[in-house]
């Protein structure tokens, strides 16, 4: 009820302005004696939902995408909030500004977010403190239903293609310990050159030195690979077979599409004016449910998916959970419909029980 208004104020702001004004009011609030518990208790998850995927159990199935929480900095207040998961990134080895501003731009006629960021992020080492720092916080809590963390791994704008891997597994090796599972990003559109990665031999290359570190570790750790919506049958199937043969233990379907289908006139005006960047929001509902679905049917359910773009509403997520989904993510559903999402998914999926 209050969202609505709430919003019209904040869309006066820029949306990174708005996005970091209202996620620090938030940890300001959860800082407060009984803060964080007064805002846990509006926002809690409706009834215990909990998953075991990739053998994590995730209270419930319900994430935040890559790229709202680049920094590991707002994870008291998303926890607050109900996420069962957040995962933070994508973090590359050195940290980087990103592209120029503006550089997130909102669609509101489609609710829908164009973003050309570019891997802005403080770098491994600065996160790792962070999620060290979180770490220690949940430990000393003994909370009961410990929100997982996932790490969104990327390479530095400067690193040519070739010698990508090493990024990769930089900062694998650096968060091995702070992070619960792993998400390779070869799928943002805005790192020049980076979406080649998604060949076969260059994902190989990335995913199985990924493996071999893991392998050699005392606890390996999940580690998915979050795919384009914009692939080809012919390249799904060639990721659902590199998935097996690597193997990866899950698929994160989709990221944001380069397409500008499915617009209204009012977005259409708008796009000469914005230029490049991904497509993110409704308009990517129907591509990235269509890509999820294709490839659940060619891998069965020998391997998970964590269905992720376009979920704006309770019924959008509990349907991907039901159509076979084992986790879900939202982000620009966050910001159009507001914090309640989460609550909203549960809700409606607890009316599918
Ligand atoms: C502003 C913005 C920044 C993003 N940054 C990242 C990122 O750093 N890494 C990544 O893997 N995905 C990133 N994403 C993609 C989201 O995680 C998500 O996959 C995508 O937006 C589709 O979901 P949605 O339609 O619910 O927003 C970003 C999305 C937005 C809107």
């Amino acid at each position: 009820m209050i969202y609505p208004l709430l919003r019209s104020l904040l869309f006066t702001l820029s949306p990174e302005q708005a996005h970091h004004f209202s996620m620090k009011c938030l940890s300001m609030a959860c800082a407060l004696p009984a803060g964080e518990s007064l805002i846990s208790s509006c926002f809690r998850f409706p009834s215990p939902m909990p998953r075991t995927v990739s053998g994590i159990e995730f209270p419930n199935p319900v994430g935040l995408g890559a790229g709202f929480d680049k920094n590991a900095q707002y994870l008291a207040p998303l926890q607050a909030l109900g996420f069962g998961f957040v995962e933070v990134g994508t973090i590359t080895p050195l940290a980087q500004p990103g592209n120029e501003k503006p550089r997130l731009f909102r669609l509101p006629a489609d609710e829908a977010l164009i973003n050309r960021m570019g891997f802005n992020n403080d770098g491994m080492e600065a996160v790792k403190v962070r999620l060290a720092q979180w770490k220690n916080r949940e430990a000393a809590a003994h909370t009961k239903s410990k929100m997982i963390i996932g790490a969104n791994l990327g390479k530095n704008k400067i690193t040519p293609n070739e010698d990508a891997w090493k990024d990769y597994v930089k900062v694998f090796q650096h968060l091995h310990e702070a992070a619960d599972y792993f998400v390779v990003n070869v799928s943002s559109p805005n790192t020049p050159g980076l979406r080649a990665l998604q060949d076969k031999d260059a994902l190989l290359q990335i995913t199985e030195q990924l493996q071999h570190y893991n392998q050699g570790k005392q606890n390996p750790k999940p580690i998915w690979l979050k795919i384009a919506p914009d692939l080809s049958k012919e390249q799904l199937n060639d990721i659902v077979e590199l998935a097996h043969r690597v193997p990866l233990n899950g698929l994160v379907a989709t990221n944001t599409t380069i397409s500008r289908e499915n617009l209204s006139p009012a977005s259409q005006e708008k796009l000469a004016s914005i230029g490049m960047g991904g497509l993110s929001g409704k308009p990517l509902q129907k591509l990235s449910q269509d890509v999820f679905q294709y490839v659940r049917q060619q891998c069965g359910n020998s391997i998970p998916i964590i269905s992720s773009g376009g979920i704006m509403s309770g019924a959008d997520g509990a349907s991907r959970l039901l159509a076979g989904a084992d986790l879900i993510q939202i982000w620009t559903g966050f910001i159009y419909r507001g914090p309640t999402l989460v609550k909203e998914i549960g809700k409606e999926l607890a009316s599918h029980q």
